[in-house]
């Protein structure tokens, strides 16, 4: 792919779309959102508001429906519990709330009624204007054992091949890509053009076995594709769709795969909590080793 220009864009709005059901893991998200289950000691939506702010971004608008309002206050201010924890010396624990004083803007939007991921980022337009910006799923962290770049070399990528959207990629076993959106690429390499791409395609159906990895750069034009687009059989719009139209449309969508020590954590089912929860937590820095020997005795016991 040939480079078409060198500007730097500075994007650094973005939009974390909180409002799905989380049916798939229900009981657990029956009162509490899925996207604050915790994977270790944090809950997941902070990892990806972490990976965010490292990657420049200054404002976060979710997009939360009902029974979400914890989210809004886990990152509220909370001066009584920094005013206790420094009263009695817990300094360890402040520095775990480091997250408080970041700097970042946190704004909040609702989508009334659930109707797909593409309805979700659609009630983020008066937000955004007409600035480009960046998309963070809310229930997907990127990263194993330290934050991920991707975003920041998504929006790179974004600007340097004057794409209307630029998406993170991964490879995934070609017998699960009908639980993604999976992309066609034309062209080899670590950024590449995108040909055209479909929501959780049959295995038949699917042109490659890259995988959306819920991390995008989009222009602002996003939002009148989404408004063309129609709602699928169940009643959603599919974010994929919309970019589909764009396609369609003669606009340039890249794709970019993620680094070989990066990796999706998708936490949309229990067997993925499951396996992500376990692998934060044996790689803990403080708590990993003795989990570690707590599960060979398990195991030795053949559980
Ligand atoms: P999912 O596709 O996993 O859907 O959402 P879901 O509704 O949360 O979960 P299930 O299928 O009922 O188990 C991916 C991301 O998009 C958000 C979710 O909150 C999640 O972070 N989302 C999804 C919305 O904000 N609105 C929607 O209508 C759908």
């Amino acid at each position: 792919m040939t480079k078409t220009g060198n500007k730097t864009v500075n994007i650094h709005n973005a939009v974390i779309p909180v409002a799905g059901l989380g049916t798939r893991l229900l009981p657990a998200t029956k009162s509490q959102p899925k996207e604050m289950l915790p994977v270790g000691k944090k809950p997941i939506v902070q990892y990806i508001v972490e990976e965010l702010h490292l990657c420049g971004i200054e404002r976060v608008l979710f997009v939360t429906g009902r029974g979400k309002s914890s989210i809004e206050d886990h990152f509220d201010d909370d001066p009584d519990l920094i005013r206790t924890l420094r009263e009695s010396g817990k300094e360890d624990l402040l520095e775990e709330l480091e997250y408080e004083r970041m700097g970042l803007h946190f704004l909040y939007t609702r989508q009334r009624r659930q109707r797909g991921l593409g309805d979700a980022v659609l009630c983020a337009e008066n937000f955004i204007g007409t600035e480009p910006f960046v998309v963070a799923l809310g229930d997907s962290i990127i990263g194993r054992h330290e934050p991920s770049l991707i975003v920041k070399r998504l929006i790179e990528a974004f600007e340097v091949h004057q794409a209307s959207c630029a998406i993170a990629v991964e490879e995934v076993p070609i017998e699960e890509v009908s639980m993604y959106g999976i992309v066609k690429p034309s062209g080899e390499g670590e950024v590449f053009e995108i040909g055209d791409l479909i929501e959780k395609p049959r295995r038949e159906e699917a042109a490659s076995n890259l995988a959306i990895a819920g991390r995008y750069v989009f222009a602002p034009d996003l939002f009148e594709a989404i408004k063309r687009t129609g709602y699928d059989h169940r009643g959603e719009i599919q974010l994929t769709d919309a970019i589909r139209l764009m396609l369609r449309e003669g606009k340039r969508v890249v794709g970019m795969r993620l680094s070989a020590n990066e990796k999706r954590y998708d936490i949309g089912n229990f067997e993925s909590y499951f396996e992500t929860f376990v692998e934060f937590a044996l790689t803990d820095p403080v708590y990993g080793r003795r989990l570690r020997n707590h599960v060979k005795e398990l195991l030795g016991e053949n559980l």
